[in-house]
């Protein structure tokens, strides 16, 4: 039996793609995004023509809530969804931060497995069905009968199926419109798991959707995904780069791919995604979280279409068919650049942007188009690398009155280097003066002796990285480093990451310094309770205390 069910966004030979990069890819650590930064992300997602994007868990802490409002209020065309642990508060706040959206998804979880029950949760079997059928109605009744509800069974591939296949029914019999089976900890094996789906569509496919969930501990989730699908899954839950808890995610990119690759492997159904903006959206991830795509990652990757023997590149001359099963064109690898100068306008910018799916104008567009004419001064060729890591960068940045006027360092070999900083921190202008190792350590020295009097912490350099953005001696450097302040315990703890993007890579450097001090600003009680957009946010961050999966 199969699940073509008529729910929306699960239409007839079409598998669902739920995107949660920005909820369980978010939550891999190190990798947290500011709300300016989910939306950039969200908006990469909507042009992908994914069906549903888990905006995060607004119960975790008011500026998650924020961050899924302000998605919900922005994004259209595509279905918005929130997570919830089935307990009092989450699921109404969940239901809160999305019922604005044009289409609402809450989505409603809770372990099933013995292990999580007995150890995790301190429940019995019965209490947990009972909490699972209790929120699955309650979201089915505050959201109205045309929203989806959906429930996961945390650790399914754990669970003892004939429970399983209980909740699956009781949910469903509540008002659940999907079921999804996680396997949360990346355990199952892809003929197993298909066994196990299976199952599930067989008892309650004809009345929900169901969904799988695949983490990537043994490097399987793709695998677990298609063979779920193979079995009558009919939606996937998946992340830009794979990116998530522990090893991550199923990669939306390498399941769409290989859906759109091996239709007759897949009884020809296929996905709405635009795969041309699959390598877009990861860079942007890639840029925006600071987590690096392997070169040698499926689809996305550096070398995904590089040939380097000789036998491979005459076949590739000859015929790609020969060694290419799809082409760079359907990924989005144009392979294009932009020769951008100073007579170059606004306009042909805009309409460059729009081919990359950036859809700017006003402000926004006047300062990345500010920014091309600099960088088209500093270097060659402007590229669509270039171009998106401009687009990123806008998006990543976060004023909190701390702006830097001037630097100024002198090193010489074998030396140590001194570096001098002009801060204006609101209407108070800061200069200090420091020693360190290289010039890069002096001048971050340097913004600490400023800025410590100040804000009332030190700001801890936990990872420091400076890459380039295309090739090229006159490339752009990306600098992204990740900072924590040092323990205040009025403060919650906050680990931020900062980017800095310039042809001079200690321009680059101090950039993304200041960016991670005003993020470790911006997190303080102080500016959470300041800069909550509907005046709910008046209590300090919280971090929910048990980490999801
Ligand atoms: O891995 C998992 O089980 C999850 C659920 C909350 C869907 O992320
Ligand atoms: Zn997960």
């Amino acid at each position: 039996m199969t699940a073509e069910v008529g729910r929306p966004g699960a239409a007839a030979g079409q598998i669902r793609i739920f995107d949660t990069t920005l909820r369980d890819g978010e939550q891999a650590p190190g990798a947290g995004l500011t709300a300016a930064e989910k939306l950039e992300v969200a908006r990469a997602l909507a042009r992908l023509d994914v069906d549903v994007i888990e905006a995060g868990f607004p119960a975790s802490s008011p500026g998650d809530f924020d961050a899924v409002h302000r998605i919900a209020k922005e994004t259209r065309g595509v279905a918005i969804a929130a997570l919830a642990r089935c307990r009092d508060g989450d699921p109404q706040r969940a239901v809160e931060a999305i019922r604005i959206a044009e289409r609402a998804h809450l989505h409603v979880f809770i372990a099933t497995s013995d292990i999580h029950l007995k150890h995790k949760l301190r429940m019995s079997r019965e209490e947990a069905l009972e909490a699972a059928v209790r929120w699955v109605r309650y979201g089915r009744e505050a959201l109205g009968r045309d929203a989806e509800v959906e429930f996961s069974a945390e650790d399914a591939s754990r669970t003892d199926p004939e429970f399983l296949l209980q909740v699956c029914e009781a949910v469903v019999d509540a008002g659940a419109t999907t079921v999804n089976i996680p396997d949360t900890v990346g355990y199952a094996i892809p003929s197993e798991f298909a066994a196990l789906v299976g199952r599930v569509v067989d008892r309650v496919g004809s009345a929900a959707v169901v969904s799988v969930h695949c983490h990537n501990d043994l490097g399987l989730a793709t695998a677990n995904t298609l063979a779920a699908v193979q079995a009558g899954a009919r939606q996937v839950e998946v992340t830009v780069n794979g990116l998530g808890e522990r090893a991550g995610n199923a990669s939306l990119e390498e399941v769409v791919m290989a859906l759109r690759t091996r239709p007759t492997q897949f009884a020809g159904l296929g996905t709405r995604v635009q795969t041309e903006q699959l390598t877009n959206a990861s860079r942007l991830v890639s840029y925006l979280t600071g987590f690096v795509v392997q070169p040698n990652k499926a689809i996305v990757g550096a070398n995904a279409f590089a040939h380097e023997s000789g036998i491979h590149q005459d076949g590739v001359i000859k015929n790609p068919l020969t060694y290419e099963i799809m082409t760079p064109q359907s990924v989005g690898l144009s392979g294009s650049t932009l020769s951008i100068g100073k007579l170059s306008g606004r306009r042909g910018l805009q309409t460059k942007l729009r081919e990359l799916g950036f859809d700017l104008e006003g402000d926004a567009l006047d300062t990345v188009y500010r920014q091309t004419i600099a960088l088209a001064d500093a270097k060659k060729d402007v590229t669509d690398a270039d171009l998106v890591a401009l687009v990123g960068q806008r998006a990543a940045e976060v004023t909190d009155g701390i702006e830097l006027e001037a630097w100024n360092v002198t090193s010489s070999h074998g030396g140590r280097s001194t570096g001098t900083v002009s801060l204006c921190v609101g209407d108070d202008a800061r200069q200090a003066e420091a020693t360190g190792n290289g010039p890069v350590d002096a001048l971050f020295r340097a913004v600490d002796e400023a800025l410590e009097p100040i804000v009332g912490w030190r700001q801890v350099l936990d990872e420091y990285e400076i890459r380039a953005v295309t090739a090229g001696e006159d490339a752009q450097g990306t600098t992204l480093v990740r900072c924590h302040r040092s323990t205040d315990r009025r403060l919650p703890p906050a680990t931020v990451t900062g980017h800095g993007l310039s042809t001079n890579i200690i321009e680059s450097s101090l950039e993304a310094y200041i960016t991670a001090a005003n993020k470790l600003r911006a997190a303080s009680p102080r500016a959470v309770a300041a800069g909550s957009g509907d005046g709910s946010s008046t209590e300090p961050e919280t971090i929910v205390a048990d980490r999801l999966p």
